[in-house]
């Protein structure tokens, strides 16, 4: 929404400076002249929006329907909120910045942006590709949601590169591999998953019409300010902006970035599935941006002391913190390639089992006792009995999701009250 005037909302560079993604937040694809001169974007809490003639409708069906090529300097019009919303349009624009994308998508969810995505691209007698562990519901949808439909899984360990390619050789195996799914780090492990060898590997996979399986990665622990996937060959990026993006622990919503030829599919599913996100979410999320890179790089450095202290707590048997891999490792290794920041979300083992690690958990009086991650408040969980609990029993004692793991996303509170409330926890333990 907006124009590319002298005076317009789209310009990146003041002079020879070319502006950072945190200033362009405040701004950026919002002009004040069509709304009455309002410094912030309103919410445009309409389902739908006035033709000035039939003319104009017309054509802005034909654009959003593709039905013909937009012209140079046309716009596309505004039509009904289930297509496009002013909000969301400039929610779209400026989530693009951070990742660099082309073009972006929000949702009504974290998981709708998942399905949309995955439904536009996958068809029955496909296989899709995932690293595991990951957020229960993702990993759901190919165990369980996604057979329904005829498309089959196959998957690899995070944290190993030899699964990963054991993984790709049987998932091609089984059948046309269309998508390779990622989550690096995972949730709630942090094992790694190399991108920009799963992007070799799909293109290995090119066909002889020149279709290959797309990479998509879903950025949520660590984006946009710690991991830039389209950097390392990703295909599309997904996002809950429900975490670290949306960042106040008070709405759901989700985004898919990517280049225009990718995303439009997922835009004409989006439009036919109804599962956008809705103009008061979006304003919601356009507010959180601003203070996006401030509170993801507080989160961070109080991630780094609570790590710290947890290391050396004799009460605490291992701490999955990625700055604590050795340099020297593959994973370690991988993480310095790949990631920009540790983010603030990590999990840690108790000395025992479920029972300790529920005292610990039921202890705690700063840090809240609640699933989500990447709000301004620290929250704890059990993901073998809460996030993670629909994944196997098996399955999550091979993917390190043990009974003693407790994840912690930390906040931007005073790190020293983080600490002397886990403290005070770990003494119950
Ligand atoms: C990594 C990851 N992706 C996706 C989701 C789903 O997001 P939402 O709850 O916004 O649907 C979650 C939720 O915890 C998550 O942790």
């Amino acid at each position: 929404m907006g124009d590319d005037t002298a005076v317009g909302y789209r310009h990146r560079k003041v002079g020879a400076q070319e502006l950072n993604p945190e200033t362009l937040m405040m701004g950026f694809g919002y002009d004040p002249r069509l709304s009455e001169g309002a410094l912030k974007c309103p919410i445009f809490h309409t389902s739908t929006f006035v033709f000035e003639s039939a003319e104009a409708g017309k054509a802005y069906f034909e654009l959003a329907y593709g039905l013909r090529e937009r012209q140079p300097s046309e716009e596309a019009g505004l039509i009904y909120s289930r297509l496009n919303n002013p909000d969301l349009q400039v929610l779209e624009e400026r989530l693009c910045i951070w990742d660099r994308a082309e073009s972006g998508l929000v949702f009504s969810s974290g998981m709708s942006a998942i399905t949309t995505t995955l439904l536009s691209y996958l068809r029955p007698g496909d296989v899709v590709l995932h690293s595991s562990p990951g957020y229960g519901g993702t990993d759901y949808l190919p165990h369980h949601g996604l057979p329904e439909f005829g498309i089959t899984r196959a998957g690899s360990r995070a944290g190993h590169s030899a699964a990963l390619e054991q993984g790709f050789a049987a998932a091609r195996a089984a059948g046309r591999l269309r998508v390779i799914c990622l989550e690096p780090p995972a949730n709630p492990t942090n094992a790694l998953v190399d991108i920009a060898r799963c992007a070799e590997l799909a293109r290995s996979a090119t066909d002889a019409t020149g279709e290959r399986p797309l990479v998509v990665v879903d950025n949520t622990f660590l984006g946009p300010l710690w991991q830039r996937p389209f950097e390392h060959g990703a295909d599309l990026v997904l996002y809950s902006l429900t975490k670290y993006v949306g960042g106040h622990s008070d709405l759901i919503a989700g985004a898919c970035l990517g280049p225009e030829s990718l995303i439009a599919p997922v835009r004409t599913t989006r439009t036919i599935f109804g599962t956008m996100c809705d103009p008061m979410t979006g304003w919601l999320v356009l507010r959180s941006l601003e203070t996006l890179k401030l509170r993801m790089t507080s989160s961070l450095k109080n991630a780094r002391y609570v790590a710290e202290y947890l290391r050396t707590h004799p009460k605490v048997r291992t701490v999955h913190y990625l700055p604590f891999l050795p340099p020297d490792s593959p994973d370690g290794a991988l993480y310095q390639k790949q990631c920009l920041g540790a983010g603030s979300t990590f999990s840690f083992e108790v000395q025992g089992g479920e029972a300790e690690a529920f005292r610990l958990l039921n202890a705690l009086q700063v840090v809240k006792l609640a699933v989500s991650l990447g709000g301004t408040e620290s929250l704890a969980e059990h993901p073998a009995s809460m996030t993670h609990s629909d994944v196997p029993p098996e399955e999550r004692a091979e993917l390190g999701v043990s009974a003693a793991l407790v994840r912690i996303s930390v906040g931007i509170e005073n790190p020293d009250d983080v600490i002397a409330d886990l403290a005070q926890a770990l003494e119950q333990v």
